[in-house]
């Protein structure tokens, strides 16, 4: 059992307190708990997550996002300011995107501001059924995703009577199977998916491939650049070899890229763009015979913040084409010299092509001996399945001095130590390998407690 969180330091509130705390008693709370869990990546030693790290930026962002925070966006005509928010960093997103090359072709590239990646995806999945419910009179809706892209893809489909087909990839590129893919696409397929990059290996799908069968299909290809859609353009400016994957490729009909990410805003914002407004706009939702009034919301959400627009906005501003630029080559560059460390030992394997984001895994030994150790040392990664790997997605953090040179440091005793331990079984894996033989009854009852737990701390929760 885990203890309840700051149990020992703070009062637990099971009902509202009978007379209120004072501002500066709550702010302190706050800022206590803040600090420390701050610490944990400000050392640079945490994979992902925290994309700025930057105290400096997340003040200047919160200024703004202060002054619209109260602002219910839906309501236009009080707020003009959310219009000139939302437009422009659709526009700015559309930019790096070769919306141009969309429009010198006729189409009407056009976008929207979401939560978050799973919302930017949710909108996509809706606005492909919708659409081609419209269009081609689809009943049956399927998409096909490769194995590698995000679970967003399967909750959209969950969630909205999508079938999901899963494509193969090959082991050692990582990148989907076209051939499963052109194979296993029928006249009910509503669009293809491919990841630029996807979150586990960090490689780019074959969009070009995947755009020649959406374009011969007279299908949609979602491109998800949740991850890589505001870092992977600055890649590709500075040299790196990494394909086009945005509106300049003809078969690209949307493309999701997170500003809360590395468009280094504050988490709840992504944005969704689509080739066509016919497309973005087949998921729009009305209705106009409620005695409430006439209802009229351009997303999935309703009521939405002023706060996250005018601070994604200020962040895209602020930092502007140099800022992204500057800050992907020291991303990239550490990127690569972290790859290095780990090609430097002939027992760790990369995992096909990675960009910014790597993973690699061991055929000596089960790579878990590695995080077992690197965790001893306060580095956090993201555990993989189907072969265990770990995986790492270098943010800002790991651009400080220092932090290469103690990965490389603290990764030669990982792999002495796993070379040691070789016949034993790791303990992390427990936790982040593969479930041998498959979903067990109680592996799915501990998930559903893991979840019920971020909810309610229910089982650290001391009596009351
Ligand atoms: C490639 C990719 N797509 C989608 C998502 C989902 O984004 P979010 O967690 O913001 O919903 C992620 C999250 O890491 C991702 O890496």
């Amino acid at each position: 059992m885990t203890d309840y969180p700051y149990a020992k330091s703070f009062t637990i509130h099971r009902s509202l307190p009978d007379h209120g705390a004072s501002r500066a008693e709550v702010l302190g709370q706050l800022r206590a708990m803040a600090t420390e869990e701050d610490s944990f990546w400000e050392t640079g030693k945490c994979s992902g997550t925290m994309y700025c790290g930057d105290h400096d930026h997340y003040r200047f962002m919160n200024e703004a996002f202060g002054m619209f925070a109260h602002v219910n966006v839906l309501q236009r005509d009080m707020c003009p300011s959310a219009t000139k928010f939302e437009a422009e960093i659709i526009a700015m997103t559309l930019a790096l995107q070769s919306g141009d090359s969309a429009r010198a072709r006729g189409d009407d590239p056009c976008g929207l501001v979401t939560t978050g990646g799973t919302g930017s995806i949710l909108h996509a999945v809706l606005a492909y059924r919708d659409h081609a419910a419209s269009a081609r009179g689809v009943t049956r809706p399927n998409v096909i995703k490769p194995e590698t892209a995000h679970p967003a893809f399967d909750k959209a489909c969950h969630l909205f009577g999508v079938e999901l087909r899963r494509a193969p990839v090959d082991p050692v590129t990582t990148q989907v199977d076209v051939d499963w893919v052109r194979d296993h696409v029928d006249d009910q397929t509503v669009a293809l998916i491919g990841s630029a990059c996807n979150y586990g290996y960090g490689t780019v799908d074959p969009i070009a491939e995947l755009s020649e069968i959406a374009v011969s299909q007279g299908i949609g290809l979602h491109v998800d650049g949740c991850l890589g859609g505001f870092i992977l353009p600055f890649g590709r400016e500075l040299g790196y070899d990494i394909p086009a994957f945005d509106y300049a490729v003809e078969g690209v009909s949307s493309i999701s890229a997170d500003t809360h990410k590395y468009g280094y805003a504050f988490k709840g914002s992504s944005v969704l763009t689509f080739r066509t407004k016919a497309l973005r706009n087949a998921q729009y939702f009305y209705l106009t015979d409620w005695s409430g009034g006439k209802y009229t919301s351009p997303g999935i959400e309703g009521s939405r913040s002023g706060g996250l627009l005018a601070a994604t906005w200020a962040a895209m501003v602020c930092l502007g084409h140099d800022g992204y630029l500057d800050y992907a080559r020291q991303i990239f560059e550490t990127s690569f010299a972290m790859q290095e460390a780990v090609t430097a030992h002939r027992e760790l394997r990369l995992m096909g092509r990675p960009t910014f984001l790597f993973s690699f895994t061991s055929d000596d030994f089960d790579i878990y001996h590695v995080n077992d150790f690197m965790r001893t040392r306060g580095w956090r990664f993201n555990g993989q399945q189907y072969p265990n790997a770990l995986h790492m997605a270098v943010t800002r953090p790991q651009t400080q001095p220092g932090v290469v040179e103690q990965f490389t440091a603290d990764l030669a005793g990982a792999v002495d130590y796993a070379k040691e331990h070789a016949g034993e079984t790791p303990r992390s894996g427990a936790i982040y390998g593969g479930v041998a033989g498959g979903m067990t009854a109680e592996a799915d009852e501990f998930i559903r407690a893991v979840m019920a737990d971020m909810l309610d701390g229910q089982s650290a929760l001391p009596p009351a």
